[in-house]
């Protein structure tokens, strides 16, 4: 039995030996001062193997697959214990320990994250989303306080302005329910993108809105014009996707985990809303370095839901040089160190970066041990070209994220 399996079973959980990884391991990392640690190389998950849910489906930039957090909520963790993800992003980890019985606390300095993440939780019936669709009505004339013209059809726009109009005033009154907490969400979600499921003219994918000198070229080039989009229609239509194969039994889960899920927008290196020593798994995925721009591709989204993105740009962590992100994310393991139970999990996930010359796993394994940490393995995810990668244009192990390389700690 490997190293990892053995640490995993010693652990008490119910975890066949088979479903850990079995090779021998292809290499060792040596920490100055500390044991070595296992490197495993492999194919941990298949998309073959599980179909993620469709309520995963929503854009959000260096989202990871969902399989990979239900790797490790299913080995690590039983019912009813906390699962974190200090960088929680559209909140993939959320999810899948939602749908896995588990309590959840997500946390993400970009307030876009609650938005995304909530009202899929909460789950309002589909047939309430419709209700309330078809009882909205916008002023004459809403406010437009910038020139989106290049993006949207003007009675899209109209319908658009109208909408963010009257989630604020529910908001500002008090009166926001789930129904509109859901709308904000798909909507959000829907903005711009590349084919007619979205608002706005032909445009980069959803999660990276271009600004409007930069679309007004691509509208140039192409030589498009905003056609109309019934948002109300793209808003339910999405909402069916969403929605439309969840069973009763994952409808219940993510409902209950809803009740007591704790939602944060701090620093990751502070959050002290935790309480010390409360969760058995955290599964996450910092930034890596400055590779995405996640307030400039969010800056859309950011005007939908009133949020100053430049603002947020500024609080993320965007580090150029590597000394300085190893730095911040020292910090963030001391405070993963304070919030992790005894006996609890870090399964910490890094890509990679600038083209494989600068191995990330290598310079947070250390990191961990310093903060207190033992760390048990390094994961590879030998993953074959995949139909994400394909459709981004990303070539797997070259451009950055696509493989995944887990380091896993445990406090002993
Ligand atoms: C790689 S993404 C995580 C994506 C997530 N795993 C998912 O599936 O959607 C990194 C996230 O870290 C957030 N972030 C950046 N700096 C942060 C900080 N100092 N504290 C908390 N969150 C931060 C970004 O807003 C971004 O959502």
């Amino acid at each position: 039995m490997s190293v990892l399996a053995r640490s995993l079973v010693e652990n008490g959980l119910q975890i066949a030996a088979r479903r850990a990884p079995t090779r021998r391991p292809r290499t060792e990392l040596r920490i100055p001062g500390e044991h070595s640690v296992p490197i495993y190389e492999q194919e941990l998950w298949t998309s073959r193997q599980r179909q993620a849910s469709s309520i995963h489906e929503i854009a959000y930039r260096a989202c990871f697959k969902p399989q990979l957090p239900a790797y490790f909520i299913e080995r690590l963790t039983r019912a009813g214990d906390v699962v974190y993800d200090p960088f929680s992003g559209r909140g993939t980890t959320a999810i899948e320990a939602a749908l896995r019985g588990r309590n959840v606390i997500v946390n993400d300095v970009n307030p876009l994250t609650v938005i995304l993440t909530y009202p899929r939780l909460e789950l309002p019936n589909v047939t309430e989303i419709d209700a309330r669709l078809r009882a909205l009505r916008f002023t004459p004339r809403p406010a437009s306080d910038m020139d989106l013209s290049m993006f949207f059809h003007p009675d899209t726009q109209y319908e658009l302005l109208g909408l963010r109009e009257y989630l604020y005033r529910r908001l500002r009154g008090g009166d926001e329910d789930a129904a509109d907490r859901w709308i904000r969400m798909v909507a959000t979600n829907r903005l711009t993108g590349h084919s007619p499921g979205f608002f706005s003219v032909y445009t980069l994918p959803p999660n990276q809105a271009v600004s409007p000198e930069d679309q007004l070229r691509i509208n140039n080039r192409l030589k498009q014009e905003p056609e109309y989009r019934d948002i109300r229609a793209l808003i339910l239509k999405k909402t069916l996707q969403l929605q439309g194969r969840l069973s009763a039994a994952e409808r219940f889960l993510l409902r209950q985990a809803a009740v007591n899920a704790r939602l944060l927008s701090r620093d990751a290196r502070a959050t002290s809303d935790i309480p010390s020593g409360t969760v058995q798994l955290t599964v996450t995925s910092p930034p890596f370095l400055d590779v995405v721009q996640y307030a400039r591709d969010n800056w859309l989204r950011c005007w939908f839901n009133g949020f100053d993105a430049d603002k947020i740009g500024n609080d993320l962590t965007m580090s150029g040089a590597v000394e300085e992100w190893e730095a911040e994310m020292a910090n963030v393991f001391r405070e993963l160190y304070r919030v992790t139970r005894t006996g609890g999990w870090v399964a910490f996930e890094v890509g990679e970066v600038r083209r494989g010359t600068v191995k990330l796993e290598e310079i947070v394994a250390p990191l961990g041990v310093r903060a207190g940490f033992q760390c048990t393995a390094i994961l590879i995810n030998a993953q074959r070209f995949t139909k994400t990668a394909n459709i981004w244009g990303v070539k797997n192990n070259n451009l950055g994220t696509n493989s995944n390389r887990i380091v896993l700690y445990r406090k002993a």
